[in-house]
Order: structure tokens, then C-alpha cells, then sequence
């Protein structure tokens, strides 16, 4: 594949497809690229590589230097999932999790971008009542490669008597907090023009630095953007009571990752939806990225054709926007899913009553059915 898309390629794609559902979901959505290239001339040389207990299997870490070496090289890197009961009692730098969070650090990736959008033919299928969900548009920017998830002092220490003591270490600098704050604006100015920044100042020093700090960088630079504050368990009861109350959430690493997770089910399923993570644009206007359904590896599932191939084919269409402004092929991308969904067709997490049940594989094919048929009519 590389090979016969290098000559005019537009970049570097690094597939990482992971474990569990990540293969099945990650092929689907290089078939999208490979429509991509063959009628468009939107062509990608992609590279494969292996992370997660994949990874593990082959060379004994989650993720080789060489593959990072890659990473950090290449235009954007497009993930499936890593994990599985497998690799559930390794030590914790062999686990398939660190093998993402090494790519994040090192990349540093800081802003993670979780939308969580609800289509209009899967209102039904949420859990909510789809006057609660339907319409619904948000956008949570994540921290992600601060707070608790890296902060120093960690570990796990004897203390005598048979007791053991675990740490983590929840910390937050003004620069840290600034740089995904101004993510979190811009996409705002683009969108609804609220942000809502979420933290626990209420009982953490560095929920109450949150607080101060993005106060101050939206009076100095975004004052034209509406601010508002919650607290985490505030906002996770709001995202259930009102969420269409929101437009752009932003919040640390771990109150992102729970609340995403929260944010997604309200459109259905956890299969639909794509984020994007990125890092620093440099001079040169280039910034690095990583795409990845929010899904994990689902294992209970994997292997089997079950898994829905949208959010990862969504993912798809973020790199196309954000990592080669190609808005015009992301849009494209964006709509053949709308309308496959529209037209009925189901994986087994979003099926309802009187629509068609179809494989991952199927799933690919609708998608690619209906890109040729917009292209057609276009
Ligand atoms: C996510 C996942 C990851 C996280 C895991 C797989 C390390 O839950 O991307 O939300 O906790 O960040
Ligand atoms: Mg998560």
C-alpha cells in the first residue's frame, strides 16, 4: 500500500491498530482512505506498526522505541485500541495502556478533542429520552498528558506490618493549564462561543489553580467567548439532566476521560464516536496528532465482525481535517455516515427495532456505497 501511494501522497499515516476490535475497526477505515486515494487523488503512505499487547506479543513492551521513532516522525498517527483480559497482570510499564500513554506523552499531545455529536437517526437509540439528546452537539477538550495520570511522586511502596501504600500525584502548571485553555476558546469562537471549564476547586489545589488560571487567560485573550465554571460532579449529573446546555467543555485528564465516556453514551453508543489528540503547532505550522476512536479494544467482542467501524472511520475524518485541511473530504466522509445511518443500516451497539443488522465489514461497505453515491450526484 505504501508503496503505491507514496508517489503523490499528501503525508505519513502511522497505523497503530492495536488489539482486540481495533484491527477490524482500523481496516475499515483505511478502505475509506483507499477510496480516498484511488478517486479523489487523496492519498496517504501509510505505515503499519503494532502497540498495546500486540505489541507486547511481539517484541516484549507495548510500544518499541522504533515505533515511537515513527510516530514522532509522521504527519499523524491513526489508532484502533489497545488492552484485553490477556495483558490485565502485567506489571504496569508492560501493560498495553502505557504503550498509548507513551505515544501521548512523548508526542505530547495535550489536547484531546472528544465530540460528542448525536445524529439524528440514532436519537432513538440512546438511553436518554431523544428530546433530551436529539440535536445534540458538544465538544470536550481533554488534558492529556498532565495531571494524575503522569504526576510524580507514583508507585506502589511496602509501608511494614502488611500494609502497602499506592500514590498518585495530581498536579497542574499555569502553562500547562493555559495551553489546552486556548484549544479550548478557538474551538469555541468557531462554534457555539461557550466554554465551560470543569475542575474540583472546591476541594483541590490544583482544581482551584484551574480556575484562576483559565479566568485569567479569558479575560486577557478570549473575552469575546461566554465562560462558565462547575465543578466535576456537578457537570456529570448536568450531562444527563441538560447536556444540550453545553458547547465546549474543558477539563484535566481525569475528569475528561470519565466525563467523555459519559458525553459519548448519550449518543447512543460508544462506537460512534472519533477524537482527535494533538500537540503544538511549530513555525512551520505543523503539529503533531493522533487519531482514535474513544472506544476501548472491546475483547469480548473481537474477531467476531460485531464491532461498529464508524468512530474510527470518524477518526479518520478528523485527520483529514485537522492534520491536512482537506475540510472538503472530512465533510464528504462525515455525510456518507450520516446517511448510512439514515438509510438504517446497524452495527449490533446502535441496532433498534426494524433496521438492518450488519458486520463490521457490511458497515464498511454501506459507507463506501455511499460515498460513491454522493460523488455521483454531486
Ligand atoms: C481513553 C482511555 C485511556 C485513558 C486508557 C486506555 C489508557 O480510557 O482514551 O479514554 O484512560 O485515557
Ligand atoms: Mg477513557
Amino acid at each position: 500500500m505504501s508503496a503505491a501511494n507514496s508517489k503523490s501522497a499528501l503525508g505519513t499515516i502511522l497505523a497503530l491498530p492495536g488489539d482486540g476490535i481495533g484491527p477490524e475497526v482500523v481496516a475499515e477505515a483505511r478502505r475509506v482512505a483507499a477510496w480516498l486515494a484511488d478517486t479523489r487523488s487523496v492519498a496517504f503512505q501509510f505505515i503499519d506498526g503494532l502497540v498495546g499487547g500486540a505489541s507486547y506479543e511481539a517484541h516484549g513492551v507495548p510500544l518499541t522505541d522504533e515505533t515511537m521513532r515513527v510516530a514522532m516522525e509522521a504527519d499523524a498517527v491513526l489508532l484502533g485500541a489497545v488492552g484485553g483480559p490477556k495483558w490485565d497482570k502485567l506489571e504496569f510499564k508492560f501493560k498495553p495502556e502505557r504503550g498509548l500513554l507513551r505515544l501521548r506523552k512523548d508526542m505530547d499531545l495535550f489536547a484531546n478533542l472528544r465530540p460528542a455529536m448525536v445524529y439524528p437517526a440514532l436519537a432513538e437509540a440512546s438511553t436518554l429520552k431523544p428530546e433530551i439528546v436529539a440535536g445534540l452537539d458538544i465538544m470536550i477538550v481533554r488534558e492529556l498528558t498532565g495531571g494524575v495520570y503522569f504526576g510524580e511522586p507514583r508507585g506502589i511502596t511496602d509501608i511494614g506490618g502488611g500494609n502497602r501504600r499506592g500514590i498518585n500525584t495530581q498536579v497542574y502548571t499555569t502553562q500547562e493549564i493555559h495551553r489546552v485553555g486556548r484549544v479550548a476558546f478557538d474551538i469555541a469562537r468557531a462554534r457555539g462561543r461557550k466554554v465551560c471549564s470543569v475542575e474540583k476547586a472546591n476541594v483541590m489545589e490544583s482544581g482551584l489553580l484551574w480556575r484562576e488560571e483559565i479566568t485569567k487567560l479569558h479575560a486577557a485573550e478570549f473575552a469575546d467567548v461566554a465562560l462558565s465554571h462547575m465543578y466535576a460532579d456537578n457537570c456529570a449529573m448536568q450531562l444527563v439532566r441538560n447536556p444540550k446546555q453545553f458547547d465546549v467543555i474543558v477539563t484535566d485528564n481525569l475528569f475528561g476521560d470519565m466525563l467523555s465516556d459519559e458525553a459519548a453514551q448519550l449518543t447512543g453508543s460508544l462506537g460512534m464516536l472519533p477524537s482527535a489528540s494533538l500537540g503544538a503547532t511549530d513555525s512551520s505550522g505543523k503539529r503533531r496528532a493522533l487519531y482514535e476512536p474513544i472506544h476501548g479494544s472491546a475483547p469480548d467482542i473481537a474477531g467476531q465482525g460485531m464491532a461498529n467501524p464508524l468512530a474510527t472511520i470518524l477518526s479518520f475524518a478528523m485527520l483529514l481535517r485537522y492534520s491536512f485541511n482537506r475540510a472538503v473530504e472530512a465533510d464528504l466522509v462525515e455525510q456518507a455516515v450520516g446517511n448510512v445511518l439514515e438509510h438504517g443500516v446497524r452495527t449490533r451497539d446502535i441496532l433498534q427495532p426494524g433496521k438492518t443488522l450488519v458486520s463490521t465489514k457490511a458497515m464498511g461497505d454501506a459507507v463506501l456505497a455511499e460515498l460513491e453515491r454522493l460523488t455521483k450526484t454531486r
